[in-house]
């Protein structure tokens, strides 16, 4: 028996040694590998493992030993200082039974009543001096509270409280669609229609636009954006994104860093609310005809502009 093992012990110490071997082969010169599977095809191989595994579960073992040995001196010791302070009442019993007024078992019959129900006989504690204690504060803090919120103008009521909440929601949201007023970009934009958000596209209108586009959008240097003919487009979108990004090779310039998102927005649905206006001295029309949503291209050869029109696009062809 000893013998065997003695065996296979020199005989997986020297696998061992020869793996060790063959590993460095490959990786200096790549040319172990038949080596190495040779190896693993071998039955010493498979006995070096077997001990390899024997080895780390005995250091396994001797740990967990190690490990139960430091928990009985750890924690032994804690149960033997524990049990010591039980036996002796200390600062924290006194303080228990100053806060319970616990009545000791061996002097019950002090505090029995004569209230017996099948054997069970009814004590008359004391109320616990901790439970009092909270009772009487209690009874205090609603003076006081009263005195503040109902009787001093000190504190809010609950309709004051409410109010103030209300108001502050209402700026938290007014807030929140300011924020989301300039978080439109050229794919989400609607026309603007509230009169006082007109007002100030106008404003913007007369300020930026007008020395190109004329005072009445009629047109200049730049286009006239009251007819219903666009280079760029003349959905709201497409005016959106005409002036955030300009057409700077054709002179008019990107208003991205000068205006806000909700200032172009603005801008973009005043110019459309000057569509239709007919303005003195129009710039002649440029681009495409485009159909404000449901409306025809005009084939009334009567209509002034739309003879204008024709001619231009007639002079373009
Ligand atoms: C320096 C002159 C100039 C100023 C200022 C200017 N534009 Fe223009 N704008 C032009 C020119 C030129 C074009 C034509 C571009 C082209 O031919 O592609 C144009 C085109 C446009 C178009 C497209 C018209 C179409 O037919 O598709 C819109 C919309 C427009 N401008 C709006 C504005 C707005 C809004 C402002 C002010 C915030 C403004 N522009 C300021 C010169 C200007």
């Amino acid at each position: 028996m000893k013998n065997i093992f003695k065996k296979l012990f020199s005989k997986s110490m020297v696998s061992l040694v020869l793996v060790w071997l063959a590993d460095e082969a490959v990786t200096s010169a790549q040319t172990g590998e038949s080596a190495l599977e040779e190896m693993a095809s071998n039955d010493t191989f498979l006995w070096m493992i077997l001990v390899l595994e024997g080895l780390l579960i005995t250091i396994g073992l001797i740990l967990i030993v190690v490990i139960l040995k430091m928990n009985h001196i750890l924690f032994g010791q804690a149960v033997a200082e524990a049990e010591e302070a039980v036996a002796a009442p200390g600062i924290f019993a006194e303080w228990w039974q100053k806060l319970t007024d616990i009545v000791p078992v061996d002097k019950e019959e002090e505090v029995m009543t004569d209230h017996e129900y099948d054997g069970i006989i009814e004590l008359d504690n004391n109320l616990p001096p901790w439970w009092k204690m909270l009772f009487n504060a209690s009874i205090v803090f609603a003076a006081v509270y009263i005195g503040y919120y109902h009787f001093s103008d000190a504190g809010p009521s609950s309709q004051e409280e409410y109010i103030a909440e209300m108001r502050q929601a209402e700026a938290e949201v007014s807030a929140y669609m300011a924020q989301r007023a300039n978080a439109v970009d050229e794919l989400n934009v609607v026309t603007v229609e509230e009169e006082a958000a007109l007002a100030e596209g106008k404003k913007i209108f007369d300020a930026n636009c007008a020395a190109c586009h004329g005072r009445e959008g009629q047109g200049g240097v730049g286009p006239n954006v009251t007819d219903n003919y666009w280079i760029h487009g003349g959905d709201i979108k497409d005016v959106f994104k005409t002036i955030k990004y300009g057409v700077p090779a054709k002179g008019m310039i990107p208003w991205k860093s000068q205006l806000s998102p909700s200032q172009m927005q603005k801008v973009a649905s005043y110019i459309l609310t000057l569509v239709g206006t007919d303005p003195a001295n129009p710039k002649e029309p440029q681009g495409e005809y485009y159909a404000p949503a449901g409306k025809e291209e005009p084939t009334n050869i009567s209509d002034n502009e739309s003879e204008a029109n024709k001619q231009n696009l007639s002079l373009r062809q």
